[in-house]
């Protein structure tokens, strides 16, 4: 499973960034909108695709179709690799169709359950993003609607790369591991969260203790 950075805030990316791992990036207009107001998005979505090297979705905010292509146009004009997100309304899968059709890769955002997935995937999406937290805040169970959705791909053999989305813990990260998600896109605060262990730390102090006390 790929880890992408979900986040719009240019020291995290570069950050994530620079340990290795990080295969791509996720934005949305609200991870945009905690940014400093007076930034130009275009210069950070490059800034930001610049930092990350990989995948890079850049979410539309147009809710007809028409509307929809015309910012995906606009997005490409900036960098022609950029995967161009879209929401999950019947709109929004139009755009997605005729994207699809010219080869321009597109993820489609705001899924809630595997019957979406599977439609989003009929209409030629590169992605399919299936939310965790936003499930489990309403009390229903994101994990079997990411093992449903994973179960129909496997049955299926659908070519669309399944990202679990907004994920809000460590754990969340180890289910869609599990569960067979080919990437999850992770806050910054839960990628630094992951990575920490106390028996890392711990560990690391004895060895620098230690090696103070030998000649090399
Ligand atoms: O990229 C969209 C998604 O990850 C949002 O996460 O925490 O706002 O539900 P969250």
């Amino acid at each position: 499973m790929q880890i992408y950075v979900d986040s719009a805030n240019l020291k995290e990316i570069q950050h994530a960034a620079s340990m290795g791992f990080i295969s791509g990036v996720t934005t949305n207009p609200s991870l945009l909108a905690k940014e400093d107001p007076s930034t130009n998005i275009k210069d950070l979505i490059l800034k930001i695709h610049e930092s990350v090297g990989g995948h890079t979705s850049v979410e539309v905010i147009s809710t007809d179709t028409e509307g929809m292509l015309r910012e995906a146009d606009e997005i490409l004009s900036w960098f022609p690799e950029a995967t161009i997100k879209i929401p999950f309304i019947p709109a929004g899968l139009a755009a997605v169709r005729n994207l699809s059709d010219r080869g321009i890769p597109t993820n489609v955002t705001l899924l809630f359950t595997a019957n979406q997935a599977l439609i989003a995937a009929n209409a030629g999406a590169t992605y399919v993003s299936l939310f965790m937290g936003r499930l489990d805040d309403i009390g229903t169970d994101s994990l079997i609607a990411l093992q449903d959705t994973c179960e129909i791909w496997d049955a299926q053999g659908l070519d669309s790369q399944i990202i679990a989305a907004s994920i809000r813990t460590p754990i969340h990260l180890l289910e869609c591991a599990k569960a067979g998600a080919h990437i999850a896109t992770v806050p910054y605060k839960v990628l630094m969260q992951s990575m920490k262990h106390p028996l890392t730390d711990a560990g690391l102090e004895a060895f620098l203790k230690d090696a103070a006390k030998i000649s090399m």
